[in-house]
């Protein structure tokens, strides 16, 4: 008999939702016998799980088919108290100054990828738009040299990737992970020489109690920023415009007031946040609806169905970017909210507006495009779009 939730198939990759919704109705602490983990979906239970980091901890990582070699090093595989000391020190990627500086980065990049979309019918979104702006602009915020963005992102995507067969990693996923690693492995060894102004060298010298960050705990929170950023912003830019290029009601009140893009970028991580689903693991039994879940048990939070819980959101199945999406999880929330929010937001907003003001109108050129095999991502492998001729 099929499950009602099969993490692992073509169908959830593409479209969760209705699976969500029957796991919201009938099924709201679900056990999956094939993925042999639970699943928590309503809005408040997956609130409340991801606030309890006591009961629903991290150490064991927050990725559905964890990267080997990661747990206990990183932001999404700590729970406090290291937690907290770790995310203070890279916290300082995000305040607001250094934030502005990359402002000017994103215009250039997003200008420089229209330029040579914008005589084209067809381009795709993901290669020739998002992933340039997103790898552009995170290396800058890392201080990193450049690299092509298309190496780096198919990199990044395998990273994250999931393998159907086997319902977890492979050989090949966990190589292009290493090969990242590798690569910023390098770089943080430049900085440990010669010192930069860039967030690589601020890590590398960083002290918790007197004593500095490991090169291991330098390097995977660098390589997490790049996959985490790369994979989650360009991503959702891709659905971003998915939504766009679907709804042409919105999206040309969108080109007619610019200032309206923030709001609608709420609602599209609302509505479909490329970052779906995130895990935990029991520290204690706990009984939720009837079920007990045992301490030691996977357990997933799914934001992307809480985001479309009617008892939390009205119409949750319609995308209306005049709505106002107050406490959407797109970017989780408790101890582990995304870091990046603020950064992912300013980006989102700069890369979009420049579309809109360059490109209009658009549709989505074929519609059924492939997604990335992902047990945690919703994210397009390409989105090729129509650029549509207005006149
Ligand atoms: C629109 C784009 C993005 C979305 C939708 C997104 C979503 C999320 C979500 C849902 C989490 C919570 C994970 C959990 O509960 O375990 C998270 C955490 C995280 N995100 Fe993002 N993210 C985005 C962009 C970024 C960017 C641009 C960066 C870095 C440059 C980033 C870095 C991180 C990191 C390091 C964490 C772990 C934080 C912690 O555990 O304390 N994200 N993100």
């Amino acid at each position: 008999m099929s499950e009602p939730f099969e993490l692992y198939s073509r169908q959830i990759d593409a479209d969760p939702f209705p699976g969500y919704t029957l796991l919201r109705d009938k099924y709201p602490c679900y056990w999956s016998e094939s993925a042999n983990l639970w699943i928590l979906s309503r809005y408040d239970d997956v609130v409340d799980a991801a606030t309890d980091w006591q009961t629903y901890s991290s150490l064991k990582g927050n990725l559905i088919d964890e990267i080997p070699g990661r747990s206990g090093g990183t932001l999404g595989t700590t729970d406090p108290p290291r937690h907290d000391r770790l995310r203070a020190l890279a916290q300082v990627a995000f305040v607001r100054r250094n934030l502005e500086h990359l402002a000017l980065p994103a215009v250039e990049l997003a200008d420089a990828a229209l330029h040579e979309i914008k005589d084209k019918r067809q381009f795709d979104f993901v290669s020739e738009f998002s992933s340039h702006v997103t790898v552009g602009t995170i290396f800058q915020m890392l201080g990193l040299p450049e690299r092509d963005s298309t190496e780096t992102r198919n990199e990044v995507v395998l990273s994250i990737s999931t393998d159907k067969e086997k319902r977890g990693r492979n050989p090949e996923l966990d190589a292009a992970f290493k090969r990242l690693a590798q690569f910023l492995s390098d770089e943080v060894s430049i900085r440990r020489n010669s010192p930069a102004d860039d967030l690589i060298t601020h890590l590398a010298e960083a002290k918790i109690d007197g004593d500095r960050l490991s090169d291991r705990e330098v390097v995977l929170t660098t390589t997490m920023f790049v996959v985490a950023g790369v994979e989650s912003l360009s991503s959702f830019m891709s659905v971003f415009a998915l939504n766009l290029a679907e709804n042409a009601a919105a999206r040309r009140k969108l080109v007619k007031n610019s200032k309206k893009i923030p709001q609608a970028i709420e609602e599209s991580l609302r509505y479909n946040t490329s970052a779906q689903r995130f895990k935990r693991t029991l520290t204690r039994d706990v009984t939720l609806h009837g079920k007990t879940m045992k301490s030691g048990d996977a357990v997933i939070l799914a934001y992307g169905s809480a985001n479309r819980d009617e008892r939390k959101f009205n119409n949750p199945e319609i995308y209306d970017i005049d709505r106002n999406p107050k406490g959407h999880l797109g970017f989780g929330t408790g101890k582990h909210f995304c870091i990046g929010n603020t950064f992912a937001r300013m980006v989102a907003d700069i890369a979009m507006r420049r579309l809109l003001a360059v490109i209009p109108d658009f549709s989505v050129a074929a519609p059924n495009f492939e997604w990335v095999s992902s047990s945690n991502f919703r994210s397009p492998v390409k989105l090729p779009l129509t650029i549509e001729m207005t006149n």
